[in-house]
This record gives C-alpha cells, structure tokens and sequence, in this order.
C-alpha cells in the first residue's frame, strides 16, 4: 500500500508545473512557526530574517542549494547519502514539500535504503506548500528552474 502511495504522490508532483505548486509565502511565513525551533533563516550577512534554533541547519537559500550543504551543520547520514549519490541535486520546491511531509520516506525513496535514517524528527501534514513558497522567497539564488537539470533522471 505504501508504494502505491509514494507512486501516487511521484506522480501527482511530476504532472505539476513549478508554477501550480505555488504555495502562499505569507501564509507560509506563519506556518514556519513550526519550524523555527530548529532552524533559523539568517542572510549571509548575518541577517535574522527569522531567528531560530540550531537543531536543524539555517534554510536561508534552501531553494536551490545543494542537498545538506550546509557549512558546519552535522547532517545525518541518511540525508548524506543522498547528498552522495546524487552529487547535482539542489533542492526543488517538489522535493522541500515531499520531505517536510516525512522526511524519512524521501530518504528511503532517494536512498534506496529502507533503514535510512533522519535527524528531523518533524512531518508536516498539511500546508507544506505555503512554507515552501516561503522558503522560496527566502533563496534568493534560486534563479532558474532547478527542476530541468539532467541529472534528476537517474533516479
Ligand atoms: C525538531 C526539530 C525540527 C523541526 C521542528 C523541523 N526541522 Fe527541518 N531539520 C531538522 C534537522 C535536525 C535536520 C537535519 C536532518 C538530517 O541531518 O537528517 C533538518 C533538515 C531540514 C531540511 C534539509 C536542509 C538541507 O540543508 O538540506 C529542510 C529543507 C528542513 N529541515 C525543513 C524544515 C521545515 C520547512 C520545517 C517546518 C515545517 C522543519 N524543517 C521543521 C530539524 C527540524
């Protein structure tokens, strides 16, 4: 049953356009309430665009950066895997709303590895596209439409 889950929701992400995923950034400005305990949205300035805590890295930028790269955070090896396997991969909006939703099962799916393990002990079961779309107001390199890199095939 799980599967056919994960296949469902795959597809239902693939068949949307960036576009059509839009959340709402001010409304997703409230939702990230839930996760600033752990992580803080701060500039590379130094700026607190959203003071928070450590216990997760800071998502200035998350749109668009590299999987778990962020400088001095220790990430857990089930997303280090990830990060290994599939060297080109920057986070897409698609994939911030999958893993928000239960980090694991996005680990276990881009791992391969029915054990991976996440530090981000947090799942977010609905709304995830209003704190995405915040998230990617927040990156301001973002740019270009990372989705339409090559490498995403290789599964
Ligand atoms: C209880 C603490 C906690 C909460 C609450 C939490 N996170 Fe996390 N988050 C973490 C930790 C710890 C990691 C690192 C995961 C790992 O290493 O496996 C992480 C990782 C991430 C990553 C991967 C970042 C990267 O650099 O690749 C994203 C994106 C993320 N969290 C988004 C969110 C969002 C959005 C919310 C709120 C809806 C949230 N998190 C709530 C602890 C938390």
């Amino acid at each position: 049953m799980k599967i056919s889950i994960y296949a469902t929701l795959a597809a239902i992400t693939l068949a949307l356009p960036a576009a059509a995923q839009d959340g709402d950034a001010a409304k997703g400005e409230k939702e990230f309430n839930k996760c600033k305990a752990c992580h803080m949205i701060q500039a590379p300035d130094g700026t607190d665009i959203i003071k928070g805590g450590k216990t997760g890295p800071n998502l200035y930028g998350v749109v668009g950066r590299k999987i778990a790269s962020e400088e001095g955070f220790k990430y857990g090896e089930g997303i280090l895997e990830v990060a290994e396997k599939n060297p080109d991969l920057t986070w897409t909006e698609a994939d911030l709303i999958e893993y928000v939703t239960d980090p694991k099962p996005w680990l276990v799916k881009m791992t391969d590895d029915k054990g991976a393990k996440t530090k981000m002990t947090f799942k977010m079961g609905k709304n995830q596209a209003d704190v995405v779309a915040f998230l990617a107001q927040n990156s301001p390199d973002a740019g270009g439409d990372g989705e339409a890199a090559a490498e995403g095939e290789s599964n």
